[in-house]
């Protein structure tokens, strides 16, 4: 063949890299292993309660006995760790029951301990489940959530979920200094090998409503404008995670995370630091909604949209699909 005649253009074909299957498999930049995922579980009083959540299929509000079931068949899919939220029996204006020693999430994670004893249990710590009013912290006659006075109750939530078995505090509450606040409090109580995996950039998203049926946390009046982020920002994300670690996080994450692609790629470029991203229950109810009504490929559009979230730069991944992409890992 004459090369002088052959076309410039066509002498690099990256096409060649993906004829074969195994070519494909070898050049692979990105993977997903069991590893990087994290299961959100929820937690109810009581005893044999398994409540599927109307806007989360496959998502269940459970009391302690149930979660424990649900952690045991997690580990043996290979998953190592789930984050707990709590919904107590009765809230109140400071959310006291967050720290109280019998607690929905106290007991639940004394359950999987005994249970699960493998299975790495962290905790999300915040209020808005626990507050009457369903704001993030304490506020004032005007409604303002009031930073300093929730930091307090912060930190005596911390110890008290540390206290019960907690090994991973994750706090999500937006609060100025919270994570100093958290591990001075930690450190105080003897729990100073507990991390902090801090939600630093957390946005002020709409894609968090399935949740806040799933929580009850949706607040009474206003909105969380005031303490979690405007969507249109992004430096703004790199402070509060250079801030964050200032006060001693351990790990950051940024949430939601198919929203926040840019925001994972510039932290981690930013910060050499463990990031985690959360694929947020309104991530997981639009594509469980679509692909019930046969409009995507639910298995499919899963792993794509994992996949896209690790070469976004999160090391891990808080989802509602952990137990079905384990499944899919094989
Ligand atoms: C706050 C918290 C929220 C989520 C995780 N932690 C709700 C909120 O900020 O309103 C949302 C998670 C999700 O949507 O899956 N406790």
């Amino acid at each position: 063949m004459d090369l002088e005649t052959s076309n410039d253009a066509l002498r690099d074909r990256p096409r060649r890299l993906r004829a074969h299957p195994m070519v494909r498999r070898l050049v692979r930049e990105t993977t997903l292993a069991r590893d990087d995922l994290i299961l959100p579980l929820f937690t109810v009083p009581g005893s044999g309660v398994k409540d599927e959540v109307s806007s989360m299929p496959g998502v269940f509000r459970e009391s302690a006995d149930e979660l424990a079931e649900s952690c045991r068949a997690a580990a043996d899919l290979g998953l190592p760790a789930v984050i707990l939220f709590g919904i107590p029996a009765t809230k109140d204006a400071e959310g006291s029951a967050a720290w109280a020693a019998g607690g929905v999430v106290q007991r639940a994670l004394a359950s999987i301990a005994a249970a699960v004893p493998e299975l790495l249990r962290i905790v999300d710590l915040c209020f808005c489940e626990y507050t009457d009013h369903g704001h993030c912290g304490v506020v004032d006659e005007q409604g303002e959530v009031l930073n300093d006075p929730t930091l307090a109750n912060l930190a005596r939530q911390a110890v008290s979920l540390a206290d019960a078995g907690a090994q991973v505090i994750a706090p999500s509450g937006m609060m100025d200094g919270m994570v100093a606040a958290i591990r001075t409090g930690l450190d105080a109580s003897g729990h100073e090998d507990v991390p902090i995996l801090a939600y630093a950039a957390k946005y002020a998203s709409a894609f968090y409503g399935p949740f806040r049926d799933a929580a009850d946390s949706t607040p009474a009046f206003g909105d969380r404008r005031g303490y979690q982020q405007d969507p249109a920002n992004s430096d703004e994300a790199l402070r509060e995670v250079e801030l964050d670690l200032d006060q001693g996080a351990d790990m950051v994450m940024v949430k939601p995370a198919m929203p926040c692609l840019d925001i994972i790629r510039r932290v981690k470029d930013t910060f050499h630091v463990p990031l985690g991203a959360y694929q947020v229950s309104g991530e997981y109810a639009m594509l469980k909604a679509a692909a019930a009504r046969g409009w995507l490929d639910e298995e499919r559009v899963m792993e794509e949209s994992l996949l896209a979230i690790k070469r976004a730069g999160a090391d891990f991944i808080l989802t509602y699909f952990a137990r079905e992409m384990a499944a899919r890992l094989g």
